[in-house]
């Protein structure tokens, strides 16, 4: 079964069982500043978990572009990957336990949709401890569908507990399903053992919980599930192949890399590392390029991860002796693949291989003085007894360089050396500190539970936006947004620097709306209607069928997922702090609520 026909009876199954299909979002999650990507299916939908209704009712199903680059350095082993897509159906409030794994079964077993045979799988469920019961429910379930004692397992809370995505936010107990492959396996071979024998397929989450920023956690009122199948790792084991880079979604690219560097995949396993690691990093930059929100490489949050991600691949074909500019090419090839079902890498295709060409010209020159500079070092180096470079001396590699940390490991390690990299950490953090760049929330930890901030500051941003249409005109179109519990900061299309007046009048203008203390309600439509009525759609979002538009009395009106606060006044004072370029014909504003 290849990828798309998995994702197209997925969709269909679960149609079929009366879910409405939405369209997956951004890789950038929206609300919630403590993660950089959207992570698992449900991160888009937090807020309908946590309460809210979802305007599309309370049966979902969708296919989620995912980022997880917590495990970056793996990537290069064969079955690790940055990007992935995760088929997902929910419950918000709808069915719970005994459906959703009756649905599960179905899905897998049935010769309509996959067919696997049932005697090939196993699941685990919750065991329990002191705060959450075992989940004696969901394997009473399965033994109703006929999975046998000895193929249900019970395992902690390290293998059977999902969430939350972020800091804080909706989690619970879950139960998986496993698929053997029937390699020989050992005596310890079970599910939830990693040695090759049991491959996960799919998770049926009982979102039950919310974690709260203490650490404590609340029992949701309205319980939802939440499932995740990730297509590459699915297709890889319903075609009995070994490894992801043998289905169809890896193999042209892999071709192409090979044809341009005239080096043949799999036959030496350093040179085949390479391979994997600029397949996979090529196709996750080229994702984040063509999202919907405008990332590019730098060197603070989405857009460093971007940059270690173009720069490491490069890094790889220069090991795999090509020379010159690469990526672009690889790149083609997977938006050739991927645009009938991701159709924004189509039309951003211009943009994403021109940003990857330029951001890999800049690293060749890097590379070159980086690699130079490291020589230079080494002589030093050697002379010590230790084998060790110092994360002081890492750090200035990065700095001055724009050496990534693990390009200085990678070289490093071909030298004999290793990097001390809590002394890079601490160099980083101190560096940051003294430049108080206060966009990367991310490395700062321990972020408490700011929803209320954030929600805050989401509506003031609602107000801005329409503010600066109001004084600079309708050219302005929203261009990225990112919210932390500190402040907005909004991206918008305007040719010019802001005028000091034109920045009071938007400033005074918020105020304004802030005072009148105005309404804020949502209402649901169809897309057409919503633009009808005049309200504000960001141009090149994909949005569902079914949209909420939330109006700010008879100021603002724009189609938004929200969560927005009820009335302007608990705003309270709104000011601007900055107002800088962002890109070519893109301005940016930070803003504090005081
Ligand atoms: N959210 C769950 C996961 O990512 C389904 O595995």
């Amino acid at each position: 079964m290849k990828a798309n026909e998995l994702r197209k009876k997925y969709i269909e199954f679960f149609v079929s069982k009366k879910h409405t299909e939405i369209s997956g979002k951004s890789l950038i999650p929206e609300n919630d500043p403590t993660v950089l990507f959207t992570t698992a299916g449900m991160h888009p939908l937090v807020p309908y978990i946590l309460g809210q209704d979802h305007p599309a009712g309370t049966r979902l199903v969708n296919v989620q572009k995912c980022i997880r680059t917590g495990d970056i350095e793996e990537v290069g082993d064969s079955s690790h990957l940055t990007f992935f897509e995760m088929l997902g159906n929910w419950s918000l409030g709808d069915y719970f336990k005994d459906e959703a794994i009756a649905m599960s079964w179905e899905f897998l077993t049935s010769p309509q949709w996959l067919g696997i045979d049932p005697s090939k799988l196993a699941v685990t469920c919750f065991e329990g401890d002191d705060e959450v019961p075992r989940d004696d429910i969901s394997a009473a379930a399965w033994r109703k569908l006929g999975v046998p004692e000895d193929r249900i397992f019970f395992l902690p809370r390290k293998d059977n507990w999902w969430g939350p995505p972020g800091a804080t936010g909706p989690c619970g107990p879950d139960t998986e399903m496993f698929i053997d492959t029937g390699i020989p396996g050992t005596a310890e071979s079970r599910p939830g053992v990693s040695d090759g024998k049991w491959l996960e397929i799919w998770n049926d989450v009982f979102m039950g919980y919310r974690k709260n920023a203490d650490g404590t956690y609340t029992e949701l009122e309205r319980k939802c599930v939440d499932t995740g199948m990730g297509i590459e790792r699915t297709i890889t084991i319903l075609q009995g192949k070994k490894s992801v880079y043998e289905t169809e979604l890896f193999t042209p690219i892999l071709n192409k890399i090979g044809d341009l560097s005239g080096k043949a995949y799999g036959k030496d396993e350093d040179l085949d590392r390479s391979f994997r690691i600029i397949a996979d990093h090529t196709r996750t930059a080229t994702f984040i390029l063509g999202d919907e929100t405008g990332v590019l490489p730098s060197n603070v949050g989405q857009g460093y991860i971007l940059r270690r991600l173009i720069r490491r691949a490069s890094r790889h074909a220069r090991k795999l002796g090509v020379e010159g500019n690469f990526l672009p090419h690889i790149s083609r090839v997977i938006i050739q693949e991927y645009s009938p079902v991701y159709k924004l890498l189509a039309e951003k295709e211009e943009l994403i291989l021109g940003e990857l060409a330029k951001e890999e010209e800049k690293f060749l020159l890097t590379l070159q003085k980086g690699e130079h500079e490291f020589e230079k070092l080494l002589p030093n180096l050697l002379k010590g007894d230790k084998r060790i470079i110092p994360g002081r001396l890492a750090f200035k590699l990065y700095d001055t360089y724009g050496f990534p940390l693990e390009i200085t490991e990678e070289l490093a390690g071909e030298h004999g050396f290793s990097v001390d990299k809590d002394g890079f950490e601490e160099a980083f953090k101190k560096h940051q500190e003294k430049s108080k760049m206060d966009d990367n929330q991310t490395f700062k930890g321990g972020l408490a539970d700011h929803s209320e901030s954030t929600t805050r500051l989401h509506t003031a941003t609602h107000l801005l936006h329409k503010a600066l249409r109001t004084v600079l005109g309708d050219h302005v179109g929203q261009k990225g947004s990112n919210i932390t519990p500190e402040r907005l900061r909004f991206d918008f299309s305007h040719p010019d620097k802001m005028s000091s007046e034109e920045l009071q009048r938007v400033e005074d203008i918020v105020n304004e709306q802030i005072k009148r203390d105005l309404p804020v309600s949502f209402q649901t439509m169809s897309l057409d209607e919503a633009r009808n009525s005049g309200a504000i759609a960001l141009f090149g979002e994909k949005y569902d069928e079914v949209v909420k538009v939330y109006s700010i009395g008879d100021f603002s009106k724009e189609v938004c997922g929200g969560p927005h606060v009820e009335h302007t006044a608990v705003l309270g004072s709104f000011k601007i702090l900055k107002e800088q370029s962002s890109s070519q014909g893109v301005r940016r504003i930070k803003a504090v609520l005081q």
